[in-house]
């Protein structure tokens, strides 16, 4: 594959560069870019039905923050158009590839058809190309947070480190929820970048892709460190996409436990109290904040989390001749919390209390089926390091794994290599019974779940609607890229 990065690079290569670059975009900056805080870009509602949106896919220069900067994007901005449907709309998107390179638009957790100019992942749109993507949100779907994102095989990583993820969201009955409607909504789409001082992306070959590649710039909707603000005694509804490739996100904000209202695919029963929420590549949270403290400014912070075991750091297992230069471990190993957006309160309301009671999340039947899915890294002959299901790579032409529609399926989930693998499935999800054999303390819709080395996660997951073929990954994308995918045949 031709890499994307044709412009000429000056390379990064200290890490006193990065750090001072970092130093211009921290916290220290927060009072001028007051103007711009906690505004997101373009949104495109639906409108009588029909959400009709031009997108197009661009490699130019736009404004990142405060910087000036050489990336990927979606109709010129980071994150892309926020899309906002309710079930039973038809979506129609017009969309364009201005990149020198092909790519298309996986439509991350709706439960849409995965054929036609639905959610295939298969379609491979050529550079200068347009394809019409058109598609209804079922009556029944339900309301939550969902993205875009390219999914060509071979490409994903780099294109979604490229800047390349907008939100979709379907709006529903949790939203009716009167404490819920009552709160101050806020997105927040966290993504990392790679650039240099120019504002360019430093070229794949720098980057620690067997690990998964992580930028050292982080921006929460484009932005350096967004506040936002809202009545003291009010409620913040604070909805969190992790859009990075690679990078998670163990959040925590200072002095405010958060309330957990909705996973990946929709409602919980009822809040979860949570001190911290970790949150991996592709996964959404949707949390309420209660601001019933002293008013003033806090920090939303990122603390530090370790998803590579000691033995693939440095000179682990593999050594790192094998693997090439900056193949393996991380720049600057970041073990101090990272601040990504501020909360501040302004005037008082009425204190809003709390929702009670949210959205049944029914328990499922037991399973017609049963199958082990087990996840590791190996050297393939001739080929190198590749990411694995079951001992095998990725093989376009493979089916891996062929259900039928109409049943419910028990998927065990079992790592057995180094590194954390957050695991994903298109179009149906699922929720998570156990882990190690320790049962989950609450329901919940996903369509994304860690899997961490030595731990065996099962899932449960009811085939539903949609026949055809699809994939199920792992969502640090550069796995993915380098194997770590399965086909998944639906069968009437
Ligand atoms: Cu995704
Ligand atoms: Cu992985
Ligand atoms: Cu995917």
């Amino acid at each position: 594959m031709k890499p994307i990065n044709r412009r000429k690079f000056l390379i990064l290569s200290s890490s006193s560069a990065l750090a001072t670059l970092m130093a211009q975009c921290s916290l220290a900056n927060t009072q001028e870019n007051q103007q711009f805080f906690s505004s997101y870009p373009q949104i495109n509602q639906s409108k009588d039905g029909i959400l009709e949106v031009d997108l197009t896919a661009n490699y130019n220069q736009i404004n990142l923050g405060n910087k000036q900067a050489y990336v990927l994007n979606y109709n010129g901005q980071i994150p892309g158009p926020r899309l906002e449907a309710k079930p039973g709309d038809t979506i129609r998107i017009n969309f364009t590839n201005n990149l020198p390179q092909p790519t298309n638009l996986h439509y991350h957790g709706l439960h849409i058809p995965i054929t036609g100019n639905a959610d295939n992942v298969f379609l491979h749109i050529p550079p200068g190309d347009r394809f019409t993507y058109q598609f209804q949100i079922p009556e029944n779907h339900p309301a939550g947070i969902f993205w875009y994102h390219p999914h060509l095989h071979g490409l994903v990583a780099e294109q979604l480190f490229g800047g390349l993820a907008g939100l979709f969201v379907v709006r529903g009955e949790l939203d009716e929820i009167p404490e819920v409607k009552a709160a101050t909504e806020q997105f927040l789409v966290l993504q990392d970048f790679a650039l240099d001082q120019q504002g360019n992306m430093l070229p794949s070959q720098e980057l620690s892709i067997m690990t998964g590649r992580e930028g050292n710039l982080i921006t929460a909707n484009g932005q350096f460190s967004p506040n936002f603000t809202i009545p003291a005694q009010g409620l913040l509804r604070l909805r969190i996409l992790n859009a990075s490739t690679s990078r998670f996100y163990r959040l925590s904000l200072e002095e405010h436990p958060f309330y957990l209202i909705a996973t990946d695919g929709g409602a919980l029963a009822e809040p979860v109290e949570m001190s911290e929420l970790l949150l991996t590549p592709g996964e959404r949270a949707d949390v309420l904040i209660q601001a019933n403290r002293e008013p003033r400014k806090y920090r939303l912070l990122n603390l530090p989390y370790e998803r590579v075991g000691m033995g693939m750091m440095g000179r682990g297992m593999m050594g790192r001749g094998m693997m090439g230069r900056g193949m393996m471990g991380r720049d600057v190993p970041e073990s101090q919390p990272q601040v990504l957006a501020t909360v501040s309160y302004n005037t008082q309301v009425a204190a809003v209390p709390l929702p009670k009671k949210l959205i049944p999340v029914p328990a499922l039947p037991e399973p017609q089926k049963i199958r082990r899915f087990q996840m590791n890294h190996g050297m393939i002959p001739a080929q190198g390091m590749a990411f694995l299901f079951n001992g095998q790579p990725y093989q376009p032409e493979r089916i891996d794994t062929q259900v039928q529609l109409n049943t419910v399926e028990d998927w065990e989930l079992i790592n057995t290599g180094m590194m954390d693998h957050p695991f994903h499935v298109h179009t149906n999800a699922f929720q998570v019974l156990s882990r190690n054999g320790k049962a989950e303390p609450y329901r919940a819709w996903k369509d994304v779940v860690l899997v961490r080395p030595g731990e065996t996660v099962l899932i449960r997951m009811p085939l539903r609607d949609f026949t055809g073929k699809t994939v199920y990954h792992c969502h640090i994308l550069d796995h993915e890229d380098l194997g770590m995918m399965g086909n998944l045949e639906i069968k009437a």
